[in-house]
């Protein structure tokens, strides 16, 4: 066959083909995205090639489309993985266009960081892509700082499935936007600092064994032992290749630590512990109860919030608790739950 005729699809493939829609704006003019673009036509109801992967997307192009009344183009989701390195890419670009309204900008950002993290804990020894965990934090913090209600737009996207990549971009975010929300940082630097502690907090599970971390049944003393190393393997390796600001640091190394002395590795108790990682250890468990485990299931927000102030006692600080439920305050699925009962 010859390459052209390769290439082309026939209407049968063409059939089969899915496709994910992506806002107009996330397309920055003067680059060239090495994907194919497709708008949506009606009637009859198909996908149409638009733009090819070689042609770069100018301004007058950007323009036309918006003229036409176009908000949606359309990527093949087969190329999904170039579509978000591209994103990857242009972030900054991307958070700084004004026709981009945030809440369409924020489930872009937290997918992207999704995907970052999920290289970076799957060979965290690649010096290059525990940098890039670097570069996630920034536009996460640029969304907090810019949103108006940050509970509303960043924890309604939230995913509670069990991998760490995902445990950890969600820690991160919510701690983030915690940490401004009750501790009064408003500064990108320190939010920056305290974005990446929460993002890197585990990476040191990935030197754990999978049937360690994920044993439906009791851990053995020697298993829990070495669950216990997580947060110092993690401090290693991360300063391998970042450099780590002290708060940083401290979350990576004391986010098991509980108000009462009981946590490791340090066995730190009460204002020995750092304010901010007081808070990473509230996030820390309400993220990881939320969502569904090998060998638990997923807690509602408020049974969460519930287990953490009775059956946990103890573990947390009483005003860190306190604030954390005040922050989840207006979300939806905490008040349902207590209209409910
Ligand atoms: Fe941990
Ligand atoms: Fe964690």
């Amino acid at each position: 066959m010859r390459e052209d005729e390769s290439n082309i699809p026939t209407e049968e493939e063409e059939a089969k083909e899915e496709f994910f829609p992506l806002p107009l704006a996330v397309m920055q003019p003067g680059t060239t995205a090495p994907i194919d673009l497709y708008l949506y036509e009606h009637d009859p109801p198909r996908y149409l090639l638009y733009k090819r992967a070689a042609t770069p997307l100018t301004d007058e192009i950007r323009q036309r489309l918006l003229d036409n009344g176009v908000e949606e183009l359309y990527v093949r989701t087969e190329d999904e993985d170039a579509f978000y390195e591209y994103v990857e890419e242009q972030i900054h670009a991307i958070m700084a266009d004004d026709l981009l309204p945030l809440d369409q900008a924020v489930p872009i950002v937290y997918q992207t960081g999704i995907r970052t993290m999920k290289t970076v804990l799957e060979d965290p020894r690649s010096g290059e892509n525990v940098k890039k965990a670097a570069k996630v934090v920034e536009p996460i913090v640029d969304a907090v700082l810019k949103s108006e209600d940050p509970v509303a737009d960043i924890t309604s996207l939230i995913a509670h499935d069990y991998y760490t990549y995902t445990h950890c971009m969600n820690v991160c975010v919510l701690l983030v936007a915690a940490s401004r929300e009750l501790l009064g940082i408003s500064q990108q630097t320190p939010l920056r600092t305290i974005g990446l502690g929460a993002l890197l907090h585990d990476l040191g599970k990935s030197r754990i064994s999978e049937d360690i971390l994920n044993k439906p049944g009791k851990l053995t003393e020697e298993e829990f032992a070495e669950i216990k190393r997580h947060p110092e393997y993690g401090l290693e390796l991360a300063r391998r290749y970042v450099s780590l600001t002290d708060t940083a640091a401290r979350i990576m190394k004391n986010h098991h630590e509980h108000y009462d002395g009981s946590g490791y590795p340090d066995g730190l108790e009460g204002d020995q512990i750092h304010p901010v990682v007081r808070l990473s250890t509230v996030v820390d468990v309400y993220d990881a109860l939320t969502t569904k485990r090998p060998y638990a299931p997923a807690s509602t927000p408020y049974e969460a919030l519930t287990i953490m102030a009775e059956k946990m006692k103890g573990h947390f600080g009483l005003n860190e608790l306190r604030g954390f439920i005040r922050f989840l305050g207006p979300r939806d699925e905490m008040r349902d739950t207590r209209e409910a009962d």
